[in-house]
């Protein structure tokens, strides 16, 4: 089968190297994707919003299967567009994706599915959204509705903070659309953890637990980033926990979405922050989690390939869904300066070969320019491995973290050590 994979992520990469171990996969094509991908793949340019231009690249190169990475493409109704061309896609509708696009829509669906999640308002108009904040209590949480690159969450300490984040929202529109409409909610303390799971519509499997870092600084300081580094399983959360979890969230969210016709084929991935109260749903992202998926790309058993065609064809409930009873770990290597502004284009130094170990290197933000790496990104690097525990695992993959380097390169030293 020859793939399409929509992205050029550390996520994407480490997709591509999963897929590349099932015999049935001949072919591999990132659009657009990285130095690391270039190496397992095709790298090719095409611009991923241009519909008619991927769907009519996709029939002429025989694509099988196109699978879809970054939320955008969803929220543009990529996979829709390739659907009419008969082109099989892994990857929810534009209408399925609409719980992770805008937060409104996720926020009323709980409220109607009885699904945990922290109590909420939601404002169009900005003097409204300003005097309810005034009757509020502190921290309060100001999300913008629609997608903006993981920057559009701010947890207000105080009532100025909150006004600020609203006027830069509602009136300034630093995100553009995406803020004209916000969500208020309730600080929710406890801890927080990522969930997965394949859908296929009707039923669905759970990954097992992870836990992102978002905060480019030790000790959960510092600016949010896209994810610094995560760990799986966490050893913490019970299967009753996690039982509870599929039960209370992730199966009423794919029937209320079926119920709605928005059938939801695809990974569902919803952030939950574990409360005394039980679980509660912080957000729903419709795909795979980066850092999340080069962890669970480690730790998985089954040929992917199998299980995204068993999705996509309805039969999920005869698949049968293994992971390897180990810890993996994965810590990022960013660029300095990330998440503000950082520079392109630096060399990649890679001290020794860690190749014949469980570590394992995808790439993100780095780009092959003659048979060298450089840095092409703010997450440059994803190192992973599997241990037999989760301080195996850590110790393996911070030892090869030692072996890489580049100028003004950044990455957290305590990823998991919360949970050891
Ligand atoms: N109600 C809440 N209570 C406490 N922390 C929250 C709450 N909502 C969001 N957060 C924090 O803000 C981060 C980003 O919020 P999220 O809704 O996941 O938005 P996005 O990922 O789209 O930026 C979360 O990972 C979490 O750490
Ligand atoms: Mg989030």
């Amino acid at each position: 089968m020859r793939i399409l994979i929509i992205g050029g992520g550390g996520r994407e990469h480490s997709i591509g190297w999963k897929l590349k171990q099932s015999k049935k996969v001949k072919k591999i094509y990132f659009s657009p994707g990285n130095g690391g991908t270039s190496l397992i793949g095709k790298n090719i340019q095409i611009d991923n919003s241009n519909h008619q231009k991927v769907g009519s690249w996709a029939k002429k190169n025989k694509i099988n299967l196109v699978v879809i990475g970054p939320d955008q493409y969803l929220a543009e109704g990529l996979a829709d567009s390739l659907q009419k061309k008969n082109i099989k896609v892994f990857g929810p509708t534009k209408i399925a994706s609409e719980i992770e696009w805008s937060k409104s829509f996720a926020k009323q669906f709980m409220i109607e599915e009885g699904i945990p999640t922290a109590k909420f308002a939601i404002f169009n108009n900005f003097e409204k959204a300003n005097s309810y904040i005034k009757k509020q209590k502190f921290p309060l949480v100001i999300k913008a509705d629609g997608l903006a690159s993981g920057k559009g969450v701010v947890i207000a300490k105080s009532f100025l903070e909150a006004e600020s984040a609203l006027k830069e929202m509602m009136k300034k529109k630093i995100y553009g659309n995406a803020g004209s409409r916000v969500v208020i909610e309730e600080y929710l303390t406890g801890k927080e953890i990522s969930i997965h799971a394949f859908s296929d519509g009707k039923t669905t499997k759970l990954f097992p637990s992870s836990q992102d870092h978002k905060r480019i600084f030790d000790s959960d300081s510092g600016p949010n980033t896209g994810g610094m580094g995560t760990i799986s399983p966490l050893p913490w959360v019970t299967k009753k926990l996690m039982l509870e979890i599929h039960k209370k969230i992730v199966k009423p969210t794919i029937k209320g979405l079926e119920k709605r016709n928005r059938k939801f084929v695809g990974v569902l991935y919803p952030g939950i922050m574990v409360t005394k109260q039980g679980p509660k749903v912080i957000e729903f992202n419709a795909r795979f989690g980066d850092p999340e998926t080069q962890v669970y790309m480690r730790l998985l058993e089954n040929d992917l390939l199998d299980i995204l065609f068993s999705c996509i064809e309805g039969r999920l409930s005869k698949t049968k869904i293994k992971w390897k009873k180990e810890s993996a770990s994965c810590v990022v290597l960013a660029s300095g300066g990330y998440p503000g502004k950082y520079k392109n284009g630096l060399s990649i130094k890679w001290i020794s070969d860690i190749k014949g170990t469980s570590v394992f290197v995808f790439h993100a933000g780095t780009k092959k320019v003659k048979n060298k790496f450089v840095t092409n990104g703010g997450r440059v690097i994803n190192v992973t491995s599997t241990g037999r525990t989760l301080k195996n695992s850590l110790n393996k993959t911070y030892k090869a973290v030692n072996t890489i380097d580049f100028k003004g390169m950044q990455f957290r030293k305590d990823i998991g050590v919360k949970s050891l």
